[in-house]
């Protein structure tokens, strides 16, 4: 099977149960309303529950995923008629095609290299109108959360949509990289109901607020937010998240 999850169909469905009633995509649903977007850009879109509940909310909304298995699962959604997909990287989007672009469920720290990170806020930049905003979410390494990623702490027994159950674990297998900007690398385990065990590896990188603050700044975006949870609270050693909203300047400038 291959090894990055995204790209198996079979963990595609499995994502999707793992990740029911999530507070990220109400979170941003909220903000889209409150900052007046008409046209939303989800890089990273996965299999495109928050881009069809955009859709269904009055918004123009565009799913951009590079994984195939992943558009593929989006593409099948009911809704998704009304959502523009994308197969590729934020790379692919067209110029100042939107007035917010989010990135949810950690997809900031796929970017693993300084320069995918700083190329994918440059292309975000160009996506973006001026005056125009990008939101995301990356794990405060403060908070050390992969060390709570242990097959005991992580192992769930989900309801699987074909009948049965399924169980899933993570295991960290590597931590390497600076203290204050480490890049994790765990295998995900899942048993489906017919006994079968895969096994799929994923890397992250966890971004600290001021590496954050300094390479928005870097490709021209203003920090306009930056949140510690989903309830808005300021960012302290205690909170896990760094939730950010950042601005395109609203006066023109090149690229
Ligand atoms: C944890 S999933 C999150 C999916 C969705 N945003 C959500 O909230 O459920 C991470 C997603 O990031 C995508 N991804 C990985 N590398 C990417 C890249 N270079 N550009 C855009 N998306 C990427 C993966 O294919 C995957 O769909």
């Amino acid at each position: 099977m291959p090894q990055l999850w995204t790209e198996e169909p079979r963990l595609v469905v499995t994502y999707d149960v793992e990740c029911a009633g999530r507070v990220d995509h109400d979170f941003y649903l909220a903000l889209a309303a409150q900052l007046g977007a008409t046209d939303v850009v989800d890089i990273g879109c996965g299999t495109g529950v928050f881009c069809t509940d955009l859709a269904t909310r009055g918004f123009r909304a565009t799913g951009v995923d590079p994984a195939t298995a992943m558009v593929e699962a989006a593409r099948r959604r009911p809704g998704a008629e009304r959502v523009t997909w994308i197969h590729g990287t934020a790379a692919d989007v067209p110029p100042a095609l939107a007035d917010l672009v989010v990135m949810s469920g950690h997809v900031a720290q796929y970017f693993v290299t300084d320069e995918e990170w700083t190329a994918t806020l440059a292309q975000c930049r160009t996506m973006l109108r001026p005056g125009g905003h990008l939101a995301f979410e990356s794990r405060d390494p403060r908070a050390r959360e992969w060390e709570r990623w242990t097959p005991d702490d992580t192992r769930r027994t989900y309801p699987h949509p074909d009948g049965g159950t399924f169980e899933s674990w993570v295991e960290v297998v590597d931590v390497s990289g600076p203290g204050d900007a480490p890049i994790e690398t765990h295998q995900g385990h899942t048993v489906l109901p017919s006994g079968e065990h895969l096994v799929s590896t994923e890397t992250l990188r966890f971004r600290s607020a001021p590496e954050i603050v300094g390479t928005l700044a870097g490709a021209g975006l203003d920090l306009v937010e930056m949140w510690g949870d989903w309830r808005r609270s300021p960012v302290s050693d205690a909170t896990g998240e760094l939730i950010v909203v950042a601005g395109r300047p609203a006066s023109q400038s090149p690229g």
